[in-house]
């Protein structure tokens, strides 16, 4: 840590699990440095292709069972070994495979680290990581070390050091590492992409975007299951929890880790008062869910400026009683799109005053690949299709040895809008700026296409 750093500096800091490589400049809003590496970039990754993708899968639970049935139905896939710390758990999903005639893969359940034997075999190319959030960094990075590609649920990275210990160990073993945002593949959110590709927003400027969806029933998990481990963040931290599902897609549009990068954020949020109010409902009054302190804000609010000089905002919700959305606007010096519930207005198709033909613009503009293979995607299953559409297309990159569309960096700098907001939320909305995760290659590298494959 450098000069010019307080005492009250330093206790966000180390409350939001910063470590060394961070420059203060108290006056104007906290400057974090980027860290130096010698290893390649691996912007545009791409590896011999895979025959077959022989997978590794850690953790299924309610997540992890849905991305298992559709490993099962995918072509040039093979379940080598599931780990998972609840035997009961490994075990169905080895069953499972079996009743859909598969060869039985192995299970390693014995505890926290199990899954480490895992890795240390041969015959494993993808490790696929579906546990707690507090997993997902440690699990990939092992994985990488151990010479496997990693792909982890979402949020990728709950600290900023754990950002950078996935960008550091995917350049060092030159492995790919993506973090599965499964909204990018959406129906709505592609047909965007496609928009934005083709130029009809023109020039972008802003995005909205946000994961607003009322998950106090988890509180009700209280051994296993999602709640269970979910609540404790909102009992520990203050800021946005769950920024990916709204923020990956709005990234992708503005092209963000290629030509574009978010350059620093601003974050605000709302008394925490939800969670309380429902345990009191819900539960005794000696009752763990009410003897916790809840503390992270009902709504969160969170801006962020890009390197372009664009504008992002995104919201984080999981408390209120409010209908879900991912608001998914995007707005350019030609037009915008909005979801929930979808809009669109584009200069040249009709007025502008107000929204326009919903069904005409995706006549016009429905995405290649939901063109191609929505009904399939619908029949598999997972938020509407896009689970099986994002599935589908990670299996496709490895056997054509395709970069991917995601990467380690916008896993990082997606992720990091969790402990970068925590810190601006402490220290008065102060602007907290974004490490350049790509150390300049954001300049350099190729945009991603509109994906036709
Ligand atoms: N992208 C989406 O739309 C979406 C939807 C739901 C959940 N998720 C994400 O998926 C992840 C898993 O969520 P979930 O709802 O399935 O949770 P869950 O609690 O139902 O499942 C987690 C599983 O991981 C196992 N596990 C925990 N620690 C382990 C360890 N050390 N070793 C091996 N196994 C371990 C648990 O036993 C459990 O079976 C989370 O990151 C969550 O945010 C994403």
């Amino acid at each position: 840590m450098t000069e010019g750093m307080n005492r009250r500096n330093f206790m966000i800091t180390a409350a939001a699990g910063i470590g060394a490589g961070m420059v203060v400049g108290c006056n104007s809003g906290r400057k974090i440095s980027a860290r130096p590496s010698i290893n390649r970039s691996v912007a545009g990754l791409a590896v011999d292709p895979l025959d077959v993708v022989r997978i590794g899968i850690i953790g299924v639970g309610g997540r992890g069972r849905g991305h298992l049935g559709h490993y099962l139905k995918i072509e040039g896939t093979q379940i080598k070994a599931i780990a998972d710390n609840h035997a009961p758990a490994a075990l169905a999903a080895q069953k499972r495979c079996v009743d859909a005639g598969f060869e039985k893969p192995d299970i390693y359940t014995n505890g926290d680290f199990d899954y480490r034997r895992m890795l240390e075999r041969s015959d494993i190319d993808a490790v696929m990581i579906f546990t707690p959030w507090r997993w997902h960094t440690p699990m990939a990075v092992d994985a990488m070390n151990a010479g496997k590609h990693a792909f982890m649920e979402v949020p990728a990275a709950v600290t900023l050091e754990q950002c950078w210990q996935l960008v550091d160990t995917s350049e060092k073993t030159q492995k790919h590492c993506m973090m599965m945002e499964n909204v990018c593949y959406g129906r709505e959110e592609l047909m965007a992409l496609n928009m934005a590709r083709l130029g009809i927003f023109g020039d972008l400027l802003h995005g909205e975007c946000a994961y607003i969806h009322d998950l106090r029933g988890q509180m009700n998990s209280i051994k296993r299951g999602t709640g269970s481990w979910r609540t404790l963040h909102h009992i520990t931290r203050n800021g946005n929890l769950y920024p990916t599902h709204g923020l990956g897609p709005i990234s992708q549009y503005m092209n963000i880790n290629r030509g574009d990068r978010f350059d620093y954020l601003t974050s605000m949020s709302s008394p925490a008062l939800g969670r309380a109010a429902f345990a009191k409902k819900k539960f005794p009054p000696d009752h763990m869910r009410n003897q916790a302190k809840y503390i992270c804000g009902d709504m969160n609010t969170t801006l962020i400026k890009t390197a372009l000089g664009r504008s992002v905002m995104v919201q984080h919700d999981t408390t209120s009683p409010r209908p879900y959305s991912r608001i998914n606007l995007i707005q350019g010096t030609k037009g915008t799109l909005c979801g929930y519930p979808n809009r669109v207005t584009i200069e040249g198709r009709g007025g502008t005053h107000n929204w326009q033909d919903w069904q005409q613009c995706q006549k016009d503009f429905d995405h290649p690949l939901w063109k191609s293979m929505g009904e399939i995607a619908k029949k598999a299953g997972g938020h509407g299709g896009m689970d099986f559409i994002m599935n589908w297309r990670m299996i496709y990159c490895l056997r054509n040895g395709l970069p991917l569309d995601q990467d380690v960096y916008d896993a990082a700098s997606w992720s990091a809008v969790g402990p970068l907001s925590e810190m601006s939320v402490a220290d008065r909305s102060t602007s907290i700026d974004f490490p350049d995760f790509t150390r300049g290659a954001y300049k350099t590298s190729k945009p991603l296409g509109i994906i036709t494959v």
